[in-house]
């Protein structure tokens, strides 16, 4: 029987949707081993924070809406990826993002033609922030709503999860703890306020050899990041600080040989703690107030071609606007 027009209550599936899709740091990661898959076993506190990539996710009509892009590529199969931002994030298949959309269509039956695709990149490449990984995770989540899959969180972060090891937690949000490879999520509840600059000097991190550098008899520590999880939930400042550590710091040495000094610089213009985030090579600083936070920020600008004062935030990927 064909509907009456009008009886139909379901709204239409939005056509175009906005996503933001924010950065990570790690507060914590502690290397534990060496697995024989050749992945290594973390634990790590994920933070996500206010910096985000926009994804602009649209079928059909609304597609064809101009953007300002910097390197585009249409796929024989009909699904486009324009980029704006640095001109080393790669613009073809072998994008994350593009990764993701094929994935998720794959396992749920969909067909990519018309499907257009628009980054806005604000988080750098290759500097442990996850902006890879965060699109990826954006798309996942956009696509979702675009076609009106009823598919579950959890489903969303193994799909993830086969995109690359941050992706399950760019999903989440918020501040976790990660086991495993950083997919066991355990979320928790943050009641310490902070601010950060996060400080990038150019340099990149391949995350591959970062892990390799890591020798377990040099650079295993004992202990957990209980201490850290526990400052983070009871709002402890001065155990917070204490318990700040990334095991990459004792292995990225050769790598990465300014990282010290950025650290350093961190402190001089005001931060008092300065930790690399994942693999680097961004190095954040602690600030317990925005107005030091972006002083510092201001300061550093000057000398350092990524530098941006950001909070943490309670949650993951959001929607900013659906258009039908
Ligand atoms: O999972 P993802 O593709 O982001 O990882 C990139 C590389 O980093 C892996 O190929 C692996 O060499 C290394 N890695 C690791 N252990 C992890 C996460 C990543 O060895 N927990």
């Amino acid at each position: 029987m064909k509907d009456l027009p009008g009886t139909d209550a379901s709204p239409p599936h939005p056509r175009r949707v906005v996503v933001e899709a924010p950065a990570k740091v790690n507060l914590g990661l502690k290397i534990l081993r060496r697995r024989p898959d050749g992945y290594h076993d973390l634990d790590t506190v994920f933070q996500a924070v206010s910096l985000a990539d926009t994804l602009t996710l649209a079928v059909g009509e609304a597609s064809a809406r101009p953007f300002e892009a910097t390197a585009r590529y249409c796929s024989p199969d009909g699904v486009c990826l324009e980029i704006s931002g640095p001109d080393d994030v790669p613009c073809n298949e072998e994008n994350l993002a593009l990764k993701a959309a094929r994935l998720i269509a794959d396992e749920t039956g969909h067909s990519l033609a018309g499907l257009h695709i628009h980054i806005l990149k604000r988080i750098p490449p290759g500097g442990g922030l996850a902006g890879g990984s965060t699109d990826a995770a954006g798309i996942l989540y956009g696509l979702k709503s675009l076609w009106a899959l009823d598919l579950s969180g959890r489903r969303l972060r193994e799909l993830g999860l086969r995109l690359g090891s941050d992706v399950p937690f760019c999903l989440l949000g918020g501040t976790a703890r990660g086991h495993g490879r950083g997919e066991r999520l355990i979320p928790i509840h943050r009641t310490l306020e902070f601010w950060m600059t996060m400080v990038n000097a150019g340099i990149r991190v391949n995350t591959s050899k970062a892990f390799s550098a890591f020798d377990p008899a040099r650079h295993g520590k004992p202990g957990t990041l209980d201490p850290l999880v526990e400052a983070l939930e009871y709002g402890r400042p001065t155990a917070f600080l204490a318990s700040l550590e990334n095991t990459f710091e004792d292995c990225v040495g050769d790598l990465y040989p300014g990282m010290a000094d950025l650290k350093k610089e961190l402190i001089s213009a005001g931060a008092s703690a300065a930790l690399l985030s994942g693999s680097g090579a961004t190095v954040w600083g602690l600030f317990w107030d925005e107005t030091e936070a972006r002083r510092a920020a201001q300061t550093l600008r000057t000398r350092f071609p990524f530098v941006e004062a950001v909070k943490p935030l309670p949650f993951g990927p959001w929607m900013r606007k659906q258009d039908r």
